[in-house]
């Protein structure tokens, strides 16, 4: 195994702590691997971006699927996700979740997590996007991800779990044998530990969420800069199916330059009888697949795209006005309040809706215990690829995935009998750093990629997008190598780095990926071809900054190259 010898340029970590785990994020992925650790005697500590409730995992809606109701199997989650991931999910992978998800649930609620209950007592179940059943377990109607973020926050507290908040984790640490040695990473805080610090670690966890903030106009919080696909790829790993990046067919609607973060409406709501319609009132889902509005979503963005196409519109309307306003406050009393902060009462007039980036089905290739193809260096959560996904994820798969592979995880870490060896601390690398943009490419990086890589795309757009982000990366590359300049380091600027990184990267897969499949739609190769392209595109960083993009020979991943456990514990500088 061999790094890249690429890092973010930075300062030389000024302070070190030690520990046997460390996590990086903090939504259901990361707080349930550090509990599993903690509770297996490792000494943990998470790492995150900002405070410990600020991740993706605080916005999901929706809820969590697993075969919990009465006459549901495994087999038939097993079945929907298939579909749904459109030829390319690692059937394994989901045969692990749809089998181990409803004790993992079990366990989230034994943990303290409080899900709605029906009438009749036991879970409430919805519905939504492409599940024939009732299995979305949700909380306070629509604030699953609050609840459950609500519920393993205070669980890592009241087990003294160690957390540096406020932290963006730079670059994975590698020994001489290039196994994980642990993180660099940037801490704002007034506290113990300030400016560019180390944890030494033989095992890292990322769990850093998504990438949404690659476009303009994203569900995802603006912490989700790809910090962890980024990391992973400097660090040598390889990552897989960045094309398909799920566009949410209901997003709320406030303007054709709205920018950042945006309002999710919950397919929940279609769940529950809404319905997709025109500027006229015509439901236009009708007829295009046998589950109507409740299609798999990539179906229903497209369904909504081709409308607005059709018609010259910007939008369309969620129309459930016949919800009334007690089935509004009770069920969707998140929803109900951020149309209303905007203006739109749901009760009384159809909701604006139009698609916009929402969650990264791909992201660092892992097998089904998480481990990616760096020795020690794991992940999961939206940062990872499992192979659950395939092409397009299953609506509320993603919070139970999290979940699952967390806890495979830690258990992979816990069995391991080298990781209680206590060794020096690796020193920090001599090695070439990556040049790093200025705070607005961030900005410019979000109309690219929005403008060419966005729902639907083409060569032209997509070769129009890679050269302007070629530009932006050659610019900065030659600024430091021709006068050692290069923007002052800090969370902007590091941020705006790592989003070029992935946005290159997933530009780099959409335009290998010459067909139509799951939520990538190709204008100019409008249909699925199962002959050439049912296989992933499996990416990699070169040490001279080149992306290597890569079909696999077959649907199915080759074996990752044997993982080594690592074999080392660093001790408390
Ligand atoms: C939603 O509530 O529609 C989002 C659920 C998900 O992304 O899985």
């Amino acid at each position: 195994m061999t790094t890249t010898g690429i890092r973010l340029h930075a300062p030389a970590p000024g302070w070190a702590i030690a520990a046997d785990v460390v996590v990086v994020g903090s939504g259901v992925a990361g707080l349930t691997a550090a509990l599993r650790c903690e509770a297996a005697g490792l000494t943990t500590v998470v790492v995150t971006k900002a405070r410990l409730d600020d991740g993706s995992t605080r916005w999901a809606q929706g809820g969590i699927a697993a075969a919990l109701g009465e006459g549901d199997t495994p087999e038939q989650h097993l079945d929907d996700t298939l579909v749904a991931g459109a030829g390319l999910c690692d059937e394994e992978a989901v045969r692990i979740l749809v089998t181990e998800g409803p004790d993992a649930v079990r366990r989230l609620i034994a943990t303290g997590a409080q899900f709605d209950e029906s009438s009749e007592g036991g879970l409430a179940l919805t519905r939504e996007g492409g599940h024939h059943r009732r299995r979305i377990a949700h909380a306070g109607g629509d604030a699953t991800g609050a609840e459950i973020s609500r519920a393993l926050v205070e669980a890592v507290r009241a087990r003294g779990v160690r957390t540096i908040e406020n932290a963006l984790v730079l670059d994975l640490l590698t020994d001489a044998d290039g196994r994980t040695a642990g993180v660099t990473l940037h801490v704002m805080g007034e506290g113990q530990h300030d400016g560019v610090g180390a944890v030494h670690a033989p095992a890292v966890v990322l769990a850093t969420g998504g990438m949404g903030q690659v476009y303009s106009a994203t569900t995802n919080p603006s912490v989700s800069t790809g910090d962890g696909v980024a990391l992973a790829l400097r660090a040598g790993a390889e990552v897989s199916d960045l094309e398909f990046v799920q566009f949410h067919p209901t997003v709320l609607f406030l303007g054709p330059d709205a920018e950042g973060q945006q309002p999710l409406v919950s397919e929940a709501v279609r769940g529950e009888g809404a319905h997709l319609v025109d500027g006229e009132g015509v439901r236009f889902m009708q007829g295009q697949h046998e589950l109507g509005e409740l299609a798999p979503r990539d179906i229903v963005a497209k369904g909504i795209m081709r409308r607005m196409q059709e018609r010259g519109a910007e939008h369309m309307y969620l129309d459930a006005r016949h919800f009334g306003a007690d089935m509004w406050e009770h069920r969707f009393p998140t929803i109900l309040a951020a149309c209303r902060a905007h203006g739109i009462d749901p009760v009384t007039e159809p909701v604006p809706v139009a698609p916009a980036a929402h969650y990264a089905s791909g992201g660092i290739r892992t097998d089904s215990h998480g481990r990616t193809t760096v020795p020690g260096l794991y992940a999961c959560g939206e940062v990872a690829c499992t192979g659950v996904h395939g092409a397009n994820r299953l609506a509320s798969n993603s919070l139970l995935e999290g979940l699952v592979y967390a806890e495979r995880i830690a258990a992979d870490i816990a069995g391991d009998p080298l990781h209680a060896r206590v060794p020096a601390p690796v020193p920090y690398p001599e090695q070439p750093a990556h040049p790093l943009l200025p705070p607005e490419a961030r900005f410019t990086i979000q109309r690219i990629m929005t403008e060419g890589a966005g729902v639907l795309r083409s060569a032209a757009s997509l070769t129009r997008a890679a050269d302007q982000l070629d530009r932006l990366h050659t610019e900065a590359r030659e600024a430091l190598q021709e006068n050692g300049k290069t923007a002052e380091p800090g969370v902007d600027t590091w941020e705006a780095t790592n989003l070029l990184c992935v946005a290159r990267a997933l530009v780099g897969a959409a335009a290998q990926r010459e067909e139509t499949r799951g939520c990538h739609w190709r204008e100019d190769h409008p249909d699925r071809d199962d002959t050439t392209w049912r296989r992933h595109i499996v990416v990699r960083l070169n040490p001279d900054r080149t992306l290597a993009v890569h079909p696999t020979e077959t649907a199915e991943f080759p074996p990752t190259a044997p993982f080594s456990q690592p074999t080392q514990r660093p001790q408390e500088q």
